[in-house]
C-alpha cells in the first residue's frame, strides 16, 4: 500500500497497526505533515496558542537518569521563586497577551499544598481571565484536588514511556510507571485538562516503544501531549547518549495530530533547542501551542533539564514579539486567548 493511503487511513480511522505506525514514523513523505496541518486547521484554524512558562523551583527530590535537575546534580545552584516573583512573571506575561501560565518545577517538598494554593488563589484573583497549568510531578489525589479547588485548570505530567521495563531504565526504583498512570487517572477524574507525553530518543527507546506510547495516549485520551527530543545533559548518567532525531519528533507530532485532531500539541523548547527552527517545523507538522519562558533571566541557566536549552538570555518582556515574528514567517498567528481544549 502507498504511504499516502496509510496516512489517509490514520486520518479517518485514527488507529493503525504497529507496522503501519512504524512506517509513518520513519517515512519522509511530506503528505504526512500536510495532512496533520489539515486536521489541526479543521479544529483550531491557523491559530497558535501561547503558554507562559514560569519555572518556579528547580529543587527536586528525584533522580531521573535523563534530567539535569536530578537530586544528585550537586553542581546546580538551587532556587525557588517567591509568590511575589511568580506574580511578577505573570504580569510580564499578561501585559503581552498571555492568558495561560504554566507553573513548572521539580518535585520539591517545600511546595506544600498550603504554599501552592495561596499562590494559585492570588494569580486567579489578579488574573481571573487566565488559565493556570501545573507541572509539578506526582502528588496524592487529595493534593491534586486541593490545587484544583484553588484554581488550577490543567496539569502536565509526562508519562515518559508507556513501557514499564523501559520506564525502569530511565528512573531509579523508587519511581514506578504504575504510580504515574494512577496520577494521570486521578487528575482526569478531578476535572483537570490533562497532558501526558514523552521524549523521542530517550536511551533504550525503540520504535515499538513509541507505538506503545501512541496506544497509551489513545487510552488515556488527554487534552494535551508534550513531546520533544531527548537531549543529553553533561551532569547525568546519560551524558554520553545521542539526542533524539528531529524527523522522528516531527513525524510523531503529525501522527498524534491525526490520532486525535483536537489535541493541544506544543512545539516544545527541546525541539527548538535541537534545531534553530525546530519549533516552526513542529507547527508545520501539526503542533498548535508555543510555550515561551517568562521566568526571570537570573534563574534561566539554573533550569537546564538538558544541555543547549534555548532562550536562556531572552528578556521575558519581549518574548511575545519574538515568537509572533517567528510564527508570522511561516504563516501562523499567535493569539491572545486561554486556548482551551475543544471537545469534538
Ligand atoms: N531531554 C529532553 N527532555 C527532558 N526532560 C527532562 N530531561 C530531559 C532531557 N534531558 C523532560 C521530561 C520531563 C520534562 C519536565 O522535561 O520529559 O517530563
Ligand atoms: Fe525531577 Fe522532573 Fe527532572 Fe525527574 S524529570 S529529576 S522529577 S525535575
Amino acid at each position: 500500500m502507498k504511504i499516502s493511503h496509510t496516512i489517509d487511513k490514520l486520518a479517518t480511522e485514527r488507529i493503525l497497526s504497529p507496522e503501519e505506525f512504524k512506517l509513518l514514523l520513519t517515512c519522509s513523505d511530506p503528505y504526512l505533515h500536510e495532512r496533520a496541518r489539515m486536521a489541526r486547521d479543521a479544529v483550531y484554524g491557523r491559530q497558535i496558542f501561547l503558554r507562559g512558562l514560569i519555572e518556579f523551583t528547580n529543587h527536586c527530590k528525584h533522580n531521573c537518569l535523563y534530567c539535569g535537575l536530578r537530586r544528585e546534580n550537586i553542581d546546580l545552584t538551587r532556587y525557588r521563586l517567591s509568590k511575589q516573583q511568580v506574580l511578577e512573571c505573570c504580569k510580564i506575561g499578561y501585559d503581552q497577551g498571555f492568558r495561560t501560565f504554566v507553573l513548572q518545577g521539580g518535585e520539591d517538598n517545600y511546595c506544600t499544598d498550603e504554599l501552592l494554593t495561596d499562590i494559585l488563589r492570588d494569580i486567579k484573583l489578579t488574573y481571573p481571565d487566565c488559565a493556570i497549568t501545573l507541572s509539578i510531578g506526582e502528588r496524592d489525589r487529595n493534593s491534586y484536588q486541593q490545587l484544583f479547588d484553588a484554581g488550577a485548570d490543567r496539569y502536565l505530567l509526562r508519562h515518559e514511556t508507556a513501557d514499564a521495563a523501559h520506564y525502569s531504565t530511565l528512573h531509579p526504583p523508587d519511581m514506578q510507571l504504575a504510580s504515574r498512570k494512577q496520577c494521570l487517572r486521578d487528575l482526569k477524574e478531578i476535572g483537570y485538562q490533562v497532558g501526558c507525553g514523552f521524549m523521542i530518543g530517550s536511551p533504550g527507546q525503540n520504535l515499538d516503544h513509541i507505538v506503545g506510547d501512541f496506544l497509551f495516549i489513545k487510552e488515556i485520551d488527554p487534552s494535551m501531549v508534550g513531546i520533544g527530543p531527548f537531549i543529553p545533559h553533561a551532569a547525568t548518567p546519560f551524558s554520553g547518549e545521542k539526542a533524539g532525531e528531529l524527523h522522528l519528533v516531527l513525524n510523531a507530532l503529525a501522527i498524534l495530530r491525526l490520532i486525535k485532531p483536537n489535541l493541544l500539541l506544543p512545539a516544545t523548547t527541546a525541539l527548538g533547542s535541537l534545531h534553530e527552527t525546530g519549533r516552526e517545523m513542529g507547527i508545520l507538522a501539526g503542533a498548535n501551542v508555543v510555550m515561551p519562558n517568562l521566568s526571570p533571566l537570573e534563574t534561566r541557566k539554573k533550569y537546564l533539564l538538558y544541555d543547549g536549552k534555548i532562550s536562556t538570555e531572552d528578556d521575558p518582556r519581549y518574548c511575545r514579539r519574538f515568537i509572533d515574528q517567528r510564527m508570522h514567517k511561516i504563516g501562523y498567528e499567535v493569539v491572545t486567548s486561554r486556548g482551551d481544549y475543544i471537545e469534538i
